[in-house]
């Protein structure tokens, strides 16, 4: 049908070139910051095998049973197909168990550990859309493999608050942290947990009875006013950790002290996914106190390259959501460096001139200088307009005229003067001017 209208899927949204530049420079914040703290990119597929989520984000989880996108071919299969049909596929809902499978698959446990490992793109969760709240998000996401100590946990964290700082919200966020314990002290905690929670049953909302018996730390995280009342009268984590944990908890808690990220101490917080041991955090909006909007989070998880099949490995990670940091550096009306993207712009008018021009701007941009060219049928005026958009200093024009006099014009739009060069010594002159 002719008139027929199309729109992007519920909960998922254009990124439009005026809010390219803050993703693009989030981006760039990440790449600088991970990796001159010696973590490696990695990009691991967008769709991996459901169980493997099942097993390694939880199956008790709001993720897990409630989130997930099926991958399914959308055309019959056909009868010679010979792939395994009872294989089943989900969009990833988070990064951090296609990470392990893939540390675990090409064999980096024979590497030097820790391995440091950090990406970023697009996750899918089947939650209803709301502000902040999307079906098709980005995180950036890394992770410490093979380490257990108190310093990796601060890394993240400390890896957390300069993405921020560098960010600009640095002033308006906090870290809300807590351990959970490990093997030793979780059973105990679980218990202590269980048996207050069953002697309160009748007081709980009635969406989270059900979680008591199949994971009591889930109703910590519940939303409901009702089950807040009831846990925040009850017993708290820490109080239950063993020594182990709580030594290591005190050391990750002074060495933020130290290093001046401020931080809260949250009892009640145990996060979403199953897979956490001992620190957890999140970082949120200091005006956000429910946490409803989180901007990132994460925690160590030393069982889970066990449970995925590998040797027992202590592991810690966080994924900062790249959405909602834009959304609040834009509200905070936060201003991000301007990208150079060009240090020459070349106009060519007429067929000719275009000949003279692409192996001057090649021989530009092997002198590593950022140069433009301009092949569009505008007029002068809008091409000097776009040439001053992209923050070029220099703009050389070769017309008709140009070309049968072997020369260019210059035009230094930073000093307002402008001059005619002989062809021959454009490219010197041009790196000169700009030296
Ligand atoms: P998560 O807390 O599930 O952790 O997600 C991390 C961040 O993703 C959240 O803090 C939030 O900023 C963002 N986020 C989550 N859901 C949505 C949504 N529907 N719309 C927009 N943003 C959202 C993890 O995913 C763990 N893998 C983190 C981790 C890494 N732990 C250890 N290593």
């Amino acid at each position: 049908m002719a008139n027929e209208r199309f729109q992007s899927p519920r909960g998922t949204y254009d990124i439009l070139p005026k809010d390219a530049p803050y993703w693009r420079f989030t981006r760039q914040v990440l790449r600088e910051e991970a990796e001159s703290s010696g973590f490696q990119r990695i990009e691991v597929p967008m769709f991996e095998e459901k169980r493997l989520f099942e097993r390694a984000t939880g199956d008790t989880t709001d993720v897990v049973t409630k989130e997930m996108f099926g991958v399914v071919r959308a055309s019959k299969m056909a009868e010679t197909d010979k792939e395994d049909s009872s294989q089943e596929f989900v969009l990833r809902p988070e990064f951090t168990p296609g990470i392990i499978r893939s540390y675990l698959e090409q064999g980096m446990q024979a590497l030097p550990q820790p391995v440091k490992l950090y990406t970023d793109g697009p996750v899918f969760r089947y939650s209803r859309p709301q502000k902040g709240r999307y079906r098709q998000f980005q995180q950036m996401d890394y992770e410490i493999i093979g380490d257990g100590s108190a310093a990796s946990d601060v890394a993240v964290i400390l890896l957390t608050w300069n993405l921020f700082k560098r960010l600009g919200l640095a002033d308006s966020v906090i870290v809300d942290i807590n351990s959970l314990g490990d093997a030793k002290c979780r059973p105990k905690m679980r218990k202590a947990l269980l048996d207050y929670l069953s002697q309160n049953l009748n007081k709980l909302a009635s969406f989270d009875v059900a979680r008591v018996q199949k994971n009591p730390f889930r109703v910590l995280d519940s939303q409901e006013p009702k089950t807040i009342a009831v846990v925040k009268a009850g017993p708290q984590l820490v109080d239950l950790l063993c020594d182990d944990c709580k030594r290591e908890f005190k050391q990750v808690l002074e060495l933020l002290d130290e290093l001046g990220i401020p931080y809260n101490l949250d009892p009640y917080l145990v996060r979403g996914l199953d897979y956490y041991t001992r620190t957890t955090f999140e970082i949120r909006r200091k005006d956000d106190e429910t946490r409803q909007n989180s901007l990132g989070g994460g925690g160590r998880y030393d069982g889970l390259v066990e449970l995925l099949g590998g040797r027992p490995t202590p592991a810690v990670g966080a994924a900062p959501g790249m959405d909602r940091i834009i959304e609040y550096m834009q509200e905070k009306e936060i201003k991000i460096p301007e990208t150079k993207l060009t240090d020459v712009f070349v106009v060519a008018i007429g067929e000719h001139a275009l000949k003279v021009t692409i192996p001057l701007v090649e021989a530009l941009k092997a002198k590593e200088i950022l140069t433009g060219v301009s092949m569009a049928r505008d007029g002068l005026k809008e091409q000097l307009a776009l040439a001053t958009r992209l923050g070029a200093r220099l703009v050389i024009i070769v017309g008709e005229r140009e070309v049968r006099d072997q020369s260019a014009i210059v035009k230094d739009l930073d000093q307002g003067s402008q001059e005619t060069i002989p062809l021959g010594d454009l490219k010197a002159s041009v790196v000169k001017k700009l030296s």
